[in-house]
């Protein structure tokens, strides 16, 4: 394989949970988040705002609430938002119901959501290449409550994730992904390329848990987490509550 700097920081990823007290600059913050915004999107409507959390005692209840320590003592934490809502924004009455109707759909809300990821992926490699270190969190979504009552959100503005942001006070390790031939199909899907993928990557997951004093492979562990998610029912009415995928 082919390798630069910026591939050997993309292979030299990884999340962060445990951050130094040292403050991150509102310039680092800028920086980062100019680098996210630069890049695809869908139709250039930009629908992703970051919404950062500057109360700490909203980021300790959210903290309660999820269970993650590292959103309070992130020393920056930020609600990822799909935000239809800036298209409204300077347009006639006639069009904004126009608009409205078009943002409702399940098509805005999939490519909102899709466009905050990729904000969210180039953050993390911009924020690793400055020697930061941060963690995308779908479990904050379990405190959309909150957001809704402390962060002042408008109407087509739905968070769909967290973001924690500071220099790393740990050194987790890399965590080995799948080879290649469980994440890249070529011409069509190929059920038995995938399944030995899958055994492949068990053993190496068997080897990784097994350093870390676990016995467990990846299926295995799969099992347990999703044995252990609890569904939450109202986040799954949320985007309706929204006015974002009602059709
Ligand atoms: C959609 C999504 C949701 C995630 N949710 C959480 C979360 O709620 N809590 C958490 O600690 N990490 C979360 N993560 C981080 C993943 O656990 C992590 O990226 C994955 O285990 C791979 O580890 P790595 O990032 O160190 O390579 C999430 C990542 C993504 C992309």
């Amino acid at each position: 394989m082919l390798t630069n700097d910026v591939l050997q920081q993309l292979h030299n990823h990884k999340s962060i949970r445990a951050f130094q007290d040292r403050p991150v600059s509102d310039e680092v913050v800028a920086t980062i988040l100019s680098a996210a915004f630069a890049g695809p999107n869908m139709q250039n409507f930009q629908p992703v705002t970051f919404i950062e959390v500057t109360d700490q005692k909203l980021k300790q209840a959210v903290t309660d609430r999820v269970g993650m320590g590292y959103i309070a003592s992130a020393p920056r934490f930020f609600v990822v938002a799909v935000d239809w809502h800036k298209l409204l924004i300077g347009q006639s009455a006639e069009n904004q119901a126009m608009i409205k109707e078009k943002i409702s759909s399940y098509q805005f809300l999939e490519g909102g959501i899709v466009s905050a990821a990729i904000a969210l992926g180039r953050a993390q490699v911009a924020a690793e290449s400055l020697g930061l270190g941060s963690v995308t969190m779908a479990g904050v979504m379990g405190a959309f409550d909150l957001y809704e009552k402390e962060l002042n959100l408008p109407d087509y503005v739905k968070p769909v994730m967290g973001f924690s942001l500071g220099y790393p006070d740990q050194e987790p390790g890399i965590k080995p992904k799948l080879p290649l031939t469980g994440s890249y199909m070529k011409g069509a899907y190929d059920e038995d390329q995938m399944v030995a993928a899958v055994t492949d990557y068990d053993q190496t997951m068997k080897d990784y848990f097994a350093s870390r004093g676990m016995d467990n492979t990846w299926t295995e562990h799969n099992a347990k987490l999703l044995a252990g998610t609890k569904i939450n029912d109202g986040l799954t009415a949320y985007p309706n509550d929204k006015e974002l995928n009602q059709h």
